[in-house]
């Protein structure tokens, strides 16, 4: 059986990172501290927003939630931003998505100051991660790395297949894979014989949102596979992307769902808020 990679433990070590950091930068009088702006009351939402909060102060940051009404208009919205990014106390922005239909979320991260922009959703920052000169990388795929790094598998000169191709998982992921030398193939919903690419991945990261879809046929033996899924089985249970019961006994390394990819994304963005706090105060 492959071995299970624990998000929890390795996303603990990040924090734990994190907060050691924090405690020394506070000591020069800089505290991170991080935005969080939330509209509306979409439940998922809410309960994502305050894990945000609680790690803020787990790793000793200030903290912020702007939890505005349904009815906000685009322009109250753009307006917090640009005050956001004024004031000093606040390193990082990070406007909850999805936003009510009424709002454009594009607007929203548009206005956001790169540098203040913490889910590297802006296009500033989105082509540095193009170029591999960045400053933030996005949470997820940032956090998934950092999982395969915990594995100790070297993914120079390994075969990469990411399956999904949204900007905020599937294309990013397969920039950080390329940027450490992998070779790497984007799959997606009309890709044609995909079993027999998947097939052929060292590394498999599924981010398509479909429940179970990747199945024991369609990996190779000893490959290391990172479950980007979210989603709720026949039964209402939550699981991944990946048929995790049958994958196990093939690969050499998965991740679970709960507990794999899913507490590093938080974790990645406690990173990226410190990293915000060092740039702006000319710290290395
Ligand atoms: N909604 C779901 N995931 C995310 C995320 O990573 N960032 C933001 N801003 N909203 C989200």
């Amino acid at each position: 059986m492959g071995q299970i990679i624990d998000g929890k433990a390795v996303s603990k070590q990040v924090r734990e990172r994190v907060a050691a950091q924090t405690k020394e930068l506070k000591q020069q009088g800089i505290t991170p501290g991080l935005a969080v702006i939330i509209v509306g009351d979409d439940p998922a939402s809410q309960v994502y927003v305050r894990n945000k909060e609680k790690a803020c102060e787990e790793v000793g940051f200030y903290s912020e939630k702007f939890a505005l009404p349904e009815n906000t208009t685009q322009q109250e919205l753009n307006s917090l931003v640009e005050t956001l990014n004024s004031r000093k106390e606040i390193s990082g922005i990070l406007c909850q998505l999805p936003l009510p239909k009424h709002l454009d979320d594009k607007e929203v991260i548009n206005r956001i100051d790169p540098i203040k922009d913490v889910d590297a959703f802006h296009p500033v920052n989105v082509g540095a991660i193009m170029i591999g000169d960045y400053n933030f990388l996005p949470c997820t795929p940032a956090g998934v790395m950092e999982l395969i790094h915990s594995t100790g598998v070297d993914v120079s000169g390994k075969k990469a297949v990411v399956i999904g191709r949204s900007n905020i998982v599937g294309k990013p992921m397969a920039m950080l894979l390329l940027h450490e030398n992998a070779t790497v193939e984007i799959t997606h919903s009309k890709t044609v014989n995909l079993r027999e690419i998947t097939r052929t991945a060292d590394i498999l990261v599924a981010a398509l949102g479909k429940a179970k879809f990747v199945t024991a046929d369609m990996v190779k033996n000893g490959a290391v596979v990172i479950d980007v899924g979210m989603n709720r089985d026949e039964n209402g249970k939550l699981c991944g992307d990946v048929d995790f019961e049958n994958v196990k006994d093939k690969c050499d390394y998965i991740t679970p769902v709960p507990g794999g990819v899913g507490p590093m994304t938080i974790s990645m963005l406690m990173q990226n808020t410190l990293t915000a706090a060092k740039i702006q105060n000319n710290i290395k």
